[in-house]
């Protein structure tokens, strides 16, 4: 039951009623204080020309026609020509109890698009860093909340497995081997590996050279030099997994569809760009002109898709990879995580693929960018001597504080729940600073804000579905299992459902936006409204009638489900007690 949808409805009948034309919007809006009811209506304003009536006039005539008996305890004109919503309790009750007995908490699947997300895409030439913690868990949310809406997904990992730095590392790792170090071990240290193989190419006589004989080989798909790559990134991929391991974001080895996927691809893609006379020559290279993004004098925008040497880049393999996904993988829609240095990219990729034809008219292609990791000094986030952090080594120490946290706390737990709270709370912590955060802008990384058991945090949210386990427990009763009739009375019991019913409205946004910190604050104020709740009205107290404290509890019931569930999509984990 979408409380939104269903009051828009009614408003566009009322407003066909009373004569106004039949694409009239219906503007209704959650009211911002609860004097003016739950939702509001501003409608009636922009009708008075048509209508040729004053905006009130036109309220009163809208709040004559409309049909919300059942659902309206009161509809209020106000100022100029609002129309305040009051819900009625009694309907509410009722829409929650259709929630609650439902598995998905009243969530119907929407008209499914197939929709390719990618996201994480680290370069394997390294091991991944804290620039790809963004991309990595914003986008599993994302891929998450589409999924439960009912979408089909397809993941695609464009992993950064070619190119010309990996001439250089095969050279050094075909040495490595030759002086029969076992490439696990070789490669166990990648920002090593590559630190080693770059003053090699930077210093020694005949390797640089070497280098770019072993690109040249591998392009052209000499079988040595392809077995040594694979090795390589075979172990790569492995440093990768365990950091997805560790941050509980499902993405497949079948998901990785990299860059050297597109390799053979390549000829063609530069082929058709020149029979259509997309892309032309200029000093040697192949490039296409961007009129659409010309500067200031009106120079286009110059997009290279093939070097002077006859090298191919990163803007080729994403025309070749825009082209896939529309022909073999059928997307109706394309999403790209990438930190927004990216974003002329895509949109000059995007600009040449219409153009081209890679995509069908109606494909939308989104690139969804987002600011910087910044360390509490406000410049981007490094190691105290100025490297870049790597992210399994932070996503540990995330662990290691929040064990630290809550040995402090005295808790009365087994060594193994310890561990594993631990892990929970840490790597929530990590992953709900970030997403908590509209993506677009940068944001300070800060352990000590992040770890809080108070605020807009992962450990305060996690907190609040412990505290209604708690209560169960202490009732003796199953949260899960739990059911019983609703009725709603106090304000803090109506402005919980209120909320509760609006889950599907942050999920859709999300949905639309690819904005995860959307679902975080849905959350927080729910778990916010839920301690309201419970502080103004007792549950298990001695007093309280018998059938408001199971309604009581039902609310609480359908709370943690819900907390659970958002939670869940965040890929951040709950537990039932925190000691
Ligand atoms: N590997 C790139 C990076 O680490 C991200 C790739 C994003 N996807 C794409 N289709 N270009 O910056």
């Amino acid at each position: 039951m979408n409380i939104h949808q269903l009051l828009q409805q009614k408003f566009k009948a009322a407003l066909i009623a009373i004569g106004a034309p039949e694409d009239a919007p219906t503007p209704v809006s959650r009211s911002t204080r609860v004097e003016f009811g739950e939702y509001q209506f501003n409608g009636a304003m922009a009708l008075a020309k048509v209508l040729r009536q004053k905006p009130r006039e036109i309220a009163e005539n809208i709040v004559a026609a409309i049909e919300l008996d059942d659902v309206v305890e009161k509809l209020e004109i106000a100022g100029p020509g609002f129309i305040n919503i009051h819900l009625k309790n009694q309907w509410l009750a009722t829409a929650l109890d259709t929630v609650a007995q439902s598995a998905r908490l009243g969530i119907e699947p929407e008209s499914a698009q197939t929709v390719v997300v990618d996201y994480s895409s680290p370069n394997l030439a390294k091991e991944m860093h804290v620039g790809h913690l963004r991309t990595t868990i914003i986008g599993d949310v994302v891929v998450n909340t589409l999924e439960f809406l009912g979408h089909k997904v397809i993941r695609q990992n464009h992993m950064g497995d070619w190119g010309t730095q990996f001439g250089m590392l095969l050279a050094h790792l075909s040495d490595k081997l030759k002086a029969s170090e076992v490439a696990a071990t070789a490669l166990s240290d990648l920002e090593d590996f590559y630190r080693e193989a770059k003053v090699r190419f930077d210093n020694e006589q005949g390797f640089a050279d070497r280098a770019r004989e072993y690109v040249v080989k591998l392009q052209g798909g000499d079988t040595h030099c392809l077995e040594l790559w694979q090795l390589f990134i075979d172990v790569s991929i492995n440093h990768s997994e365990e950091v997805y391991k560790k941050l509980k974001v499902n993405l497949q080895r079948s998901d990785i569809h990299g860059e050297s996927a597109y390799n053979d691809d390549l000829a063609n893609v530069l082929r058709e760009l020149q029979a259509k006379h997309i892309a032309v020559e200029s000093q040697g290279a192949q490039v296409v002109f961007i009129d659409e993004l010309a500067d200031k004098e009106g120079n286009p925008a110059v997009y290279i898709v093939q070097k002077s040497g006859g090298g191919y880049l990163y803007s080729t393999t994403d025309l070749a990879a825009i082209r896939y996904r529309s022909t073999v993988l059928k997307a109706d829609r394309t999403l790209i995580f990438t930190d927004a240095r990216q974003a002329l990219h895509f949109k000059q990729t995007e600009i040449v693929a219409r153009k081209a034809g890679f995509i069908q008219a109606d494909e939308s292609y989104q690139h969804c960018p987002f600011g910087m990791m910044l360390g509490k000094d406000g410049k981007p986030f490094k190691t105290r001597t100025g490297g870049t952090v790597k992210l399994a080594d932070l996503l540990d120490e995330a662990i290691e504080r929040a064990a630290l946290l809550i040995a402090q706390r005295d808790a009365d737990l087994t060594v193994q729940e310890r561990e594993e709270i631990a892990a929970k709370i840490g790597i929530g912590a990590v992953k709900y600073a970030d997403l908590s955060r509209n993506r677009t802008t940068d944001y300070m990384f800060d352990w000590d804000t992040m770890l809080s058991f108070e605020g807009n945090t992962a450990p305060y949210l996690q907190y609040a579905y412990t505290r209604v386990q708690s209560i169960f427990r202490k009732a003796g009763l199953d949260a899960t299992n739990f059911n019983a009739p609703i009725s709603i009375e106090a304000p803090q019991e109506k402005a919980l459902a209120v909320k509760l019913l609006q889950y599907v409205d942050a999920l859709n946004q999300v949905s639309v936006e690819a904005t995860p910190h959307v679902l975080c604050n849905y959350i927080y104020e729910l778990a916010s409204l839920f301690m309201s709740f419970y502080e103004a009205c007792p549950i298990l107290k001695d007093g309280v009638a018998e059938q408001t404290k199971l309604s009581r509890l039902m609310l609480a019931a359908i709370t943690a489900r819900t907390l659970k569930s958002g939670l869940e999509l965040l890929g951040i984990e709950t537990m039932e007690k925190m000691g």
